[in-house]
Parts: C-alpha cells; structure tokens; sequence
C-alpha cells in the first residue's frame, strides 16, 4: 500500500476552503493509502497565537477531522510537537535549502511585499520543517491544495539534493492537488482565497459557523452583473467558485450543475448551495459534539503518535548517520 502524508496547520477554526481543499479528500483516500494526517501546531507558531485560543482550535482540529469522517483505526492522526523527530530533521534540512529557495517562497514574498512588519524567522524558515515533516516518514503522495504546492516542490528539491549529497535517503513525494476544489474562494471576494486569515468575516465559512448565518454567507455571496448561470472563473469567478461548492459537496459534476440551472437566477443557485453547506455543518457538528462527550482526543493523539515516531526516528538515525553527526 502507498502512503501518504498531509498535515493541517490550525492557527485558526477549520474552514469550508479546508473542508473541500483537504478534509474531504483524505476520508476518500483513507480507504486507499496507508494515511497519516497531522495538526501543524508548530508551525501555528510562526504568527503570535493567544495560548487559550491555540488550545481550543488544536482540540477543535482534531475532533472536526474525526467528525469529518478520519477513522483513527486506518488513519494514524497525530500532534506534529509530540514527535520531536521532526524539529530535529528541519534543522538538518534547513541546513541544506538555500536562502535564494526561501526568498522565492510566495507566502514569504506576499508578507514582504504587504510590507507586514515583525514577521518572524520562524515564519521565513518554516517551509524547511514542512519538508522535515513530509521527509520524515518517507510517504509517496502529500494531498495539498494548490496553495502548499510550493511548499512541497521545495521538498522534493531538498530530498533529491540530500540523496546526491549524501547517497539514496529520501522518497521524493508526489503532490496531489485536488482537480477541483483546490482553491475554494472567498464568497466577499471571489478574486481571493477563503481563508481563516481574511479580515472579513463574511466571505469564510468556517465549520463550527452556526448552520444558519453560514447560509447568510452563502446568500450574501458576490457574483457579477452578466446574470448567466456559466462555469467561467476567469470572467465570473463568484458564480464559478458557488458552483464548485454546490459540486464538491453534492457530488453533482459541474457541466451538470450549469445544466440543471441553465437560464435560473442567481438566487436559486445560492440557496442550492446555501442547503447544501447548512446540511453539512448540521452533519459535522453533531458528531462534533458527540465526540467531544466521548473524550477520546488523548487517547486518539496517543495512538497516532505511537504509530508515527517508528518511522520518523528511523529517518532521523538514518540521517543524522549520513551525514556524519553520530559518532
Ligand atoms: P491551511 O488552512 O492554510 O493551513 O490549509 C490546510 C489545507 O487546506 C491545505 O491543504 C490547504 O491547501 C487547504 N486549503 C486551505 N484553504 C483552502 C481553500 N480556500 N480552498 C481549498 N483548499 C484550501
Ligand atoms: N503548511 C501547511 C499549511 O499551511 C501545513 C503543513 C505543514 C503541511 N506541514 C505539512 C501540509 C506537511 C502537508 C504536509 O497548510
């Protein structure tokens, strides 16, 4: 069986764009891959988090992936701090990425050019401990959407430099991006991401959003004047991005949705995808608060971690071998 890694970074309440992009994905692959799913605590690190508040969306993180469907018998979920593993291996890595690879990372480049002050080295070298956490464990896919696509070229990069350096170590993973979905886009600007960073409140669902303001959102959603149902991103990205919401959570193909709403007003197409987001948190939030009676967040996190450290701490060994650190 292949396997695979992805991990999540909770620096902020899961979203719809993480739902689609990410979530959703791994429950389908779960049954396919030997899957392991980690929450990205460190690097929620690189921007000041309020403790209190970093501890609630690290539980919450944890049980909506569970309520969305990640089963901790086939998939190994743990907490990245809790395998020390893979800080160790970012360093060595850090060691072998270039300054010139980071200044060209885009996350870095936005910040800078936005002029953000007080960003932190730790948000500059992170994408060294991404590739540390994908090299690790040695997995063949890493499912991100596209916005991390970087990230992970920039860990092939290192992988196959350090295996010409030091001799074969590293698999070097493959990307999966979502075909569709990869970019779920904000419904207040469908020019950008919907992201739990945005300003605004209003364009990001996120899925502990009470199931009635989030059809709001959804109804308050911005399209265009050309008043045409059309699958067409570029010219009009708002009624595009409903579309692909209507279709990663219906199932129901694009070209059949643009059928099916051929010549109906954007209202009706808002309230279509407006049920289908309110029947989804309805869903996730009951087996939220389910889970979150059972208490299992400890015992799942403690299982994961220890399926997960074998592994890192045999590449670690391996490494720290290689190049020449262990005596
Ligand atoms: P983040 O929330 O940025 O840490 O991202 C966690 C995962 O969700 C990554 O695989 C992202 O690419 C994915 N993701 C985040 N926001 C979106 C979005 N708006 N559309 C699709 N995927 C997303
Ligand atoms: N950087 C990713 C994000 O912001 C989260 C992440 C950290 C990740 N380490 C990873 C994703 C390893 C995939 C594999 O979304």
């Amino acid at each position: 069986m292949k396997r695979m890694l992805s991990g999540i970074k909770p620096s902020g309440q899961l979203t719809l764009g993480n739902y689609i992009g990410a979530l959703k994905e791994f429950v389908k692959y779960q049954d396919e891959y030997e899957m392991y799913v980690f929450i990205a605590n460190l690097h929620t690190l690189t921007v000041y988090q309020d403790p209190e508040i970093l501890r609630k969306n690290l539980r919450d993180t944890v049980l909506l992936y569970l309520a969305c469907g990640l089963d901790p018998k086939k998939t190994k979920i743990f907490m990245q701090s809790d395998i020390m593993e893979q800080a160790q291996l970012g360093f060595i890595l850090s060691c072998n990425i270039y300054l010139g690879e980071l200044n060209r990372m885009t996350q870095y480049k936005d910040k800078l050019s936005k002029g953000e002050e007080g960003m932190s080295s730790g948000f500059y070298v992170y994408p060294t401990l991404m590739a540390a956490d994908i090299l690790a464990y040695q997995p063949d896919y890493v499912p991100v959407g596209d916005d991390q696509k970087q990230h992970v070229e920039l860990t092939r990069d290192v992988a196959v430099r350090f295996n010409n350096r030091y001799g074969e170590t590293f698999k070097v993973p493959e990307p999966l991006i979502p075909k569709q979905g990869a970019r779920i886009m904000s419904l207040s600007d469908p020019s950008k991401k919907m992201s739990k960073s945005d300003a605004s409140d209003k364009g990001c669902i996120y899925l502990l959003d009470d199931p009635k303001a989030a059809r709001k959102k959804v109804m308050s959603a911005v399209t265009d004047s050309i008043n045409e149902i059309n699958y067409d991103p570029k010219n009009q990205p708002g009624v595009a991005n409903l579309l692909t919401i209507h279709s990663a959570l219906s199932g129901t193909s694009i070209d059949a949705l643009v059928e099916q709403f051929k010549g109906q007003g954007y209202g009706t197409l808002k309230k279509a995808v407006a049920d289908e987001v309110e029947k989804l948190l309805v869903q996730l939030q009951t087996s939220y608060k389910e889970l979150l009676d059972q208490n299992i967040l400890t015992e799942v996190l403690a299982q994961g971690k220890a399926s997960a450290q074998g592994i890192a701490h045999a590449t670690l060994v391996e490494v720290q071998t290689k190049v020449g650190i262990e005596i």
